[in-house]
């Protein structure tokens, strides 16, 4: 398992390792919904594309703030999470699609993506293509992370990982969660790709890690559910991964609240139209 996984990884094993963690993971990224919620200004009766949709949470969250009338549609590449998303939200219609390629199916008043546009081969390709997904007129909001540094609920769990194995180095230019943490990088890409009002705003706040577990089973969380820590440790050994844990399991201690463990993180909204 890379560190930087590829839309080609999350169709198959990363989209199982996602779904593995999916209640955890959606849990502890619901706090996103809100400022895409207010990004994305949906003020009519309209129809909503979710980018990257994963399990659904979010497309699902949308419909249900959208006014009466409103229709919310998935796409995502990985087969394991549409069927997740399928089963929980029937009503919904969730599409298996490299949105990076597919042409639309319709064209759209709103996209969203909650962490789902960091991870394309070609983002010049596939930002051009998303374009053609959206109405003249229509808006888009997309989440993406800060810099790991503004993000203690990843980057602190990555500097303990380290102290027993070695990751590998961050490529900001490589398929991956900080791509986009230089914002100006995704600004230029959405500008060549003829969305404009662009705009970068930034959502900071905790994250409740595994959406609410104490220190000893938010250790656990973390190092299953993030980048491939778990995958590292296992690796070089049960005695490792368990020193491992230990360590985690102390920190979080320290950043319990409430019983519960929860972190830092930094998010940039960027919106624009066509
Ligand atoms: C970090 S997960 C976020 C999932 C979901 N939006 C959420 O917040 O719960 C990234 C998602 O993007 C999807 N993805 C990556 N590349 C894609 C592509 N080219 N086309 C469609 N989906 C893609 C992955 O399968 C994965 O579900």
């Amino acid at each position: 398992m890379s560190h930087d996984p590829a839309s080609s990884e999350w169709a198959a094993s990363r989209g199982e390792k996602w779904l593995a963690s999916i209640v955890g993971t959606e849990a502890m990224l619901a706090p996103i919904d809100q400022p895409l919620l207010h990004a994305l200004q949906l003020t009519e009766p309209c129809t909503i594309a979710d980018i990257g949709c994963g399990g659904g949470a979010t497309t699902l969250e949308m419909l249900r703030a959208a006014p009466p009338g409103s229709t919310a549609y998935g796409f995502d590449i990985s087969p394991a999470l549409i069927d997740f998303a399928r089963q929980r939200q029937p009503n919904i219609a969730f599409h298996v699609a490299d949105v990076a390629k597919t042409p639309p199916p319709q064209l759209y008043d709103r996209l969203t993506s909650r962490f789902g546009i960091m991870f394309f081969d070609d983002p010049r390709a596939a930002f051009a293509n998303l374009a053609r997904w959206l109405k003249p007129g229509g808006r888009f909001a997309f989440a993406t992370w800060d810099y790991p540094a503004a993000n203690p609920w990843i980057k602190d769990v990555g500097r303990i990982a380290s102290q027993f194995v070695e990751l590998p180095p961050l490529d900001p230019a490589a398929p991956g969660p900080f791509r986009y943490a230089e914002a100006s990088v995704l600004l230029t890409l959405l500008e060549l790709s003829g969305f404009a009002d662009l705009n970068v705003t930034n959502w900071q706040g905790p994250l409740a890690i595994g959406g609410g577990l104490a220190p000893a089973e938010a250790a656990t969380f973390a190092l299953g559910a993030f980048s491939s820590f778990n995958e590292l440790l296992t690796a070089a050994g049960e005695p490792v991964y368990h020193q491992a844990h230990q360590s985690l399991n102390a920190h979080f201690a320290q950043k319990r609240q409430n019983g519960i463990v929860q972190l830092d993180a930094s998010v940039h909204i960027f919106t624009g139209s066509l």
